[in-house]
């Protein structure tokens, strides 16, 4: 009897506890992540020191740049044009409902009045609290707001340095017998998130950035450092990189260490799923040319057509976008990022439906012509390519009450086809010619909408 009930504990400890906590933790990441899968579309902004090089926020490490000569860049920050109530105005008129600052990036230079170190945009000829700013200006344009914050740091001198894979420092002879005090850093780098927690209002968002080899959630003593987080953000939504690098990984779980998966520059095959085969938050986070940080020579722009397909592919996918603009040294965001951000936001004004609340039509496979988002009995139809002729979409035959044009509302007649698959019961054809059978471009060049109503 005892035996059996040893069993019995042995079973509920062993197994059906962590299943519990397991499932528990992820209705919680649901929850969490609820308005943010709506909003589907937000603005990362990298702005910092190396605003001024103007070579990419990766600079010091890549150019190998020592602290003395990186100095001149604090000496002179001073933003003039920093108006945080524009690049919100921007943001909103892109459709983007949430953004995402640097708030400290690699290179170790707060963008706030920390107490903790001097290193720090109040100290600059600049003075302002750059974070506080941000956080005032986009949440009174209505927009959630997020900090991106990196453990690792450049500045400190109790980060590893010679043996660190990335530090501008690395091999260097004369870091080589360095001491550092580990804790002495997590207990700074871990007060520092602390400021922003409890200093700066309701947070929306944090986003932590990056591990590496071992440089990775134990050694960031990451629970701890969530758990303080949560203890005064309970809402906040965490990203996951205090535990990977952020690529797709085979062996997805659900864990304490964050709420969302953050592929970067590029958007994955499918919604993404951990090892249960439960679908799990992501966001793509993408540059507008090739660039994080304000670069003076990347003019490799993307085209608004195809950041409006990357973030349609995002959302047909469960996922969403977090789209990049480099601030330059005087505070303002490139004329180029403006000019395809108004692009975006045109398309967005009238076809923002079918996005916001969306998600994957996951009945339909993706069909060669474009997209499909769903929300509700609501589906819509994402014509990128071909721009000629019809389109057909397979398995709605008999099933559609009705079909508009999304950025006017007018009535889209729908036929079958004599010379394709047109008998099957299956095909329902979306036929932009009809009434007239003469051939014409499609409304938008971008990506035309057709918004589908279930019976
Ligand atoms: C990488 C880079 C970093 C950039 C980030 C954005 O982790 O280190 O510079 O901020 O990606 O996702």
């Amino acid at each position: 009897m005892k035996k059996i009930l040893f069993l019995l504990l042995g079973l509920y400890f062993a197994v059906l506890l962590p299943a519990q906590t397991g499932a528990n933790l992820y209705n919680e990441i649901l929850d969490r992540t609820e308005w943010w899968r709506q909003d589907r579309f937000g603005m990362f902004i990298h702005f910092g020191l190396y605003s001024i090089p103007a070579r990419g926020e990766w600079v010091k490490s890549v150019e190998k740049i020592p602290d003395e000569q990186y100095q001149i860049y604090f000496e002179e920050f001073n933003p003039v044009d920093y108006n945080p109530r524009e690049w919100a105005k921007l943001a909103k008129k892109a459709g983007m409902k949430y953004a995402v600052l640097t708030a400290k990036h690699h290179e170790g230079f707060a963008l706030w009045d920390t107490k903790l170190s001097d290193y720090k945009s109040t100290n600059t000829p600049c003075k302002r609290d750059i974070v506080r700013e941000f956080l005032d200006a986009f949440r009174a344009e209505g927009l959630k707001v997020g900090l991106y914050f990196s453990v690792i740091d450049w500045h400190h001198p109790d980060y590893p340095k010679y043996d660190d894979m990335h530090h501008p420092m690395r091999g260097n002879e004369k870091f080589k017998k360095d001491k550092i005090d580990w804790d002495n850093y997590l207990a700074f780098m871990h007060g520092q998130v602390k400021e922003l927690v409890t200093d700066y209002g309701h947070l929306d968002i944090m986003w932590f950035d990056f591990s590496y080899g071992d440089m990775k959630a134990e050694k960031w003593e990451a629970e701890k450092l969530i758990k303080m987080v949560r203890s005064y953000q309970p809402g906040i939504i965490l990203n996951n990189r205090l535990l990977g690098d952020g690529t797709i990984e085979n062996d997805r779980r659900v864990s304490v260490y964050g709420d969302f998966e953050t592929p970067e520059q590029g958007v994955p095959d499918a919604c993404i799923k951990d090892v249960d085969n439960r679908f799990l938050p992501w966001e793509t986070c993408l540059t507008l040319n090739n660039s994080w940080g304000y670069s003076r020579i990347d003019q490799n722009w993307k085209s608004p057509e195809s950041i409006i397909h990357t973030l349609v592919n995002c959302v047909s996918k469960d996922g969403n976008l977090l789209l990049n603009v480099g601030p330059d040294a005087r505070g303002n965001i490139p004329e180029s990022s403006i000019k395809i951000l108004n692009k975006v936001g045109e398309w967005m004004r009238l076809n923002g439906e079918s996005v916001y609340g969306c998600g994957s039509a996951s009945a339909f496979e993706k069909p060669e012509w474009g997209f499909i988002t769903q929300k509700g009995n609501k589906i819509y139809l994402h014509w990128t390519y071909p721009k000629i002729g019809h389109i057909n979409m397979k398995g709605l035959g008999g099933k559609v009450k009705k079909v508009r044009l999304l950025r006017d509302g007018s009535e889209i007649q729908t036929e079958s086809n004599w010379w394709g698959d047109g008998g099957t019961e299956n095909n329902f054809y979306v036929n932009l010619n009809k009434p007239t059978y003469q051939y014409f471009p499609l409304p938008d060049d971008m990506d035309t909408v057709f918004e589908i109503e279930l019976k």
